[in-house]
Formats: structure tokens, C-alpha cells, sequence
């Protein structure tokens, strides 16, 4: 099946520092589960439900990310001296995964505002947003899952997993109820509540479909928690006219932001 999703956004342009030193010089989104970056872990996981296009939001003068995608022939070539053909065709393997451009977020101003600076590059086109640091291993990739969903559903949707009450304010929450097995249709979503006031566990996790008008309310600039612009805030914003759906991601999922999860992860990996 094809899918009328083609372009993708990745926000990396954090500070990662829960990763200090380290995060110094290298962004996060560099830093390897089994040997490879978790940036292009979420790349592969976008090739998988058919993305094409691919922009990477990240810290002005940040150049790192953008020089693991750049074609070297100097370092190929050293390779092929060598008759490393392992070591190639992981090369190989990267750069077939199509063009990567970069854009800088000018400001770190909270997620939403990540998403509003890849304006130009989604234009009218659907997009997905991908957030690499949750890591989500599953038989079926997590944004595929969404795909044949959401080509039915259209307007905006995240992929949703159920926490413990205790952990809301570290999400964005779902008021909704359930259409079908696998989809939740949100009433409103709630950036990080308190879990007092919390309206469920239903958590967004870091994938998103989003239609392209959620630029515009992006551009507002609306200030929400934590005193940045946040991309659910938009989402809730829009459901009024655009309706927003919470697909349940079944596997496994590593938040690859704290040292713990990204440890975890590495662990399950090798475990594999
Ligand atoms: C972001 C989103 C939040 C979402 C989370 C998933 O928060 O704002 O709604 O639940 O990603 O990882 P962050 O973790 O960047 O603070």
C-alpha cells in the first residue's frame, strides 16, 4: 500500500543535558542504540511507512548531523582500500536512505515552534514529526501502524500509550474516548498535567501526522506549559475543526532522553 504522507520533520535541536559532558559537541540524537545513531533509527522507521522527504530541525551552527549525512568519497574510498565490504555497505545503506536537509530552529522555544521552522520544507503536504529520542521497537513499524489509520482518519494524530497515573506531567494527555480497538478520539489534549487534574493515562508518545494547517496556529506563537509553544497545544487548538486521533502503539518503547532509557534500550538491543 502506498501512503499520501511523504515528508517528515525530526526536532533535534535540544541541548541534551542529561547526556552532559558528552552532549557538548555531540547531540543526542547521535548517540547510538546497537551501534547506530537514534536519529537514523527514526529515519529507517520513516522509510518503512514510505517518508521521502526528510528535514532535521537543529541548533544553529550545529553542523554534526548534517555531516553524518553528507556522501564522503574520501572515507568510502578508504574503506574500499581496505575491502571492507561490512563496513561499505552500511555506508551504502545510510546514504540510500534518501535526502536529508537541515534547517535551523533560530530559537529553542518548546517543540511546537521546532515544528513551525520546517514551514517551508511541508509547504501544504500532510507531514509526519518524529521525535528520535523515543526509541519504539515493534514487528510493525510504530508510524506505519499509524499510516493505514491514518489514511482514513486524516487530520492530526499521535501515537498514544498508556502510563502510570503518577507520570502526566511529563506528557501530552489525552481526554478522549475509544473508536475502535487500537484508536482513541481526543475531546481535548493536555500538555504535561498535574496527575491531580490529569483527565487520563493515555499518553502521546513521540510520533505524530499532523495536517498542515496546524502551521498556522504554530505561527501564533501561543505560549503554553513550561512557558514554550507547544505542538499539543496546536493539536487541541484544532480539533474543533480538524479532529485528532490517538493511535495505541503496541511494542516496546525506550524514552532515549534519560540515561536510564537510553541504557535500556541498548540492552534490549543486544538482547535481540
Ligand atoms: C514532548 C511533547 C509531549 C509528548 C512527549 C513524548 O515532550 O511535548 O506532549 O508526550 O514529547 O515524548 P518532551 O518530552 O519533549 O518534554
Amino acid at each position: 500500500m502506498t501512503y499520501s504522507v511523504r515528508k517528515a520533520v525530526f526536532p533535534v535541536a535540544g541541548l541534551g543535558t542529561r547526556f552532559l559532558p558528552v552532549t557538548k559537541t555531540v547531540p543526542k540524537e547521535l548517540l547510538p542504540v546497537g551501534g547506530k545513531p537514534l536519529i537514523q533509527w527514526a529515519i529507517e522507521e520513516a522509510c518503512a511507512a514510505g517518508i521521502e522527504e526528510f528535514c532535521l530541525v537543529t541548533r544553529p551552527g550545529e553542523d554534526l548531523i548534517e555531516a553524518y549525512f553528507r556522501p564522503d568519497p574520501d572515507f568510502e574510498q578508504a574503506l574500499q582500500i581496505k575491502e571492507n565490504r561490512d563496513s561499505l555497505e552500511k555506508i551504502h545503506a545510510l546514504h540510500a536512505l534518501g535526502r536529508v536537509i537541515c534547517v535551523p530552529q533560530p530559537e529553542p522555544l518548546g517543540l511546537g515552534h521546532a515544528v513551525w521552522s520546517a514551514r517551508d520544507f511541508v509547504g501544504g503536504d500532510r507531514f509526519a514529526v518524529l521525535l528520535p529520542d523515543d526509541f519504539l521497537v515493534s514487528e510493525r513499524p510504530c508510524l506505519r501502524q499509524m499510516m493505514t489509520t491514518y489514511e482514513t482518519v486524516g487530520g492530526n494524530m499521535t501515537a498514544v500509550i498508556a502510563v502510570e497515573p503518577h507520570q502526566t506531567s511529563q506528557y501530552g494527555i489525552f481526554d478522549g474516548a475509544d473508536d475502535g480497538d487500537m484508536i482513541v478520539r481526543a475531546r481535548a489534549v493536555i500538555e504535561k498535567p498535574d496527575p491531580a487534574t490529569a483527565p487520563s493515562n493515555l499518553a502521546i508518545i513521540g510520533r505524530y501526522l499532523l495536517d498542515p494547517t496546524i502551521m498556522e496556529i504554530l505561527a501564533q506563537g501561543m505560549i503554553g506549559s513550561g512557558g514554550e509553544i507547544q505542538l499539543t497545544d496546536a493539536m487541541n487548538a484544532m480539533i474543533p475543526q480538524t479532529p485528532l486521533h490517538g493511535h495505541r502503539f503496541s511494542g516496546h518503547r525506550f524514552d532515549c532522553g534519560t540515561i536510564i532509557g537510553f541504557a535500556a534500550a541498548n540492552a534490549f538491543h543486544v538482547g535481540q
